[in-house]
């Protein structure tokens, strides 16, 4: 397994449209594992390859307690999302450090292919709904703070862009 670079915003890259996985190969189970050992090494909660500049539907997340239940996503679709919202703090590993509150279904019911390519159904709610629903945009080209108003997403951007500049420098 390798971790892989995670894209930080605001790279265009980001917002590039994921297309089906065709089939669930070695390939797609070795991006599933480097995704895995990203997610865990940046204790994040969920990664979506878009992330890592693979723009195939594939999603890893873990909102488990001890972090020992991952869950892979291939292909999902959501087909059923209560009509209850939930307002929660959100963050991202591509946009590290920052956190705010967006608005979501509250409960969302998920079919996708596991790590095996066999369909399933996951029923999530809390923050695992939150979650998938959250990775589920980064597969179609959107990030969080896309959803926060212009004044703050323009901050977001000129902090994210210093940070970035910054990094490249060696400061
Ligand atoms: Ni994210």
């Amino acid at each position: 397994m390798a971790q892989l670079p995670i894209l930080r915003y605001p790279d265009p890259r980001l917002h590039t449209v994921a297309r089906p996985v065709a089939v669930v190969d070695e390939r797609i189970r070795q991006l599933v594992d480097d995704m895995i050992e990203t997610m865990y090494a940046s204790e994040g909660v969920g990664l979506a390859a878009t992330q890592v500049d693979v723009h195939e539907r594939v999603i890893v997340m873990d909102t488990s307690d001890q972090h020992d239940q991952p869950v892979v996503l291939i292909n999902p679709e959501i087909t059923e999302r209560s009509a209850e919202f939930m307002l929660g703090e959100e963050g991202c590993l591509s946009v590290p450090q920052i956190y705010d509150k967006v608005e979501r279904h509250a409960r969302v019911t998920v079919r996708a292919l596991g790590r095996d390519g066999q369909p399933f159904e996951l029923k999530a709610e809390g923050l695992a709904s939150v979650c998938v629903q959250h990775e589920m945009d980064h597969l179609l080209g959107k990030v969080f703070v896309e959803y926060l108003s212009p004044l703050k997403r323009d901050r977001i951007r000129t902090k994210m862009l210093k940070k970035t500049r910054e990094e490249q420098r060696g400061g």
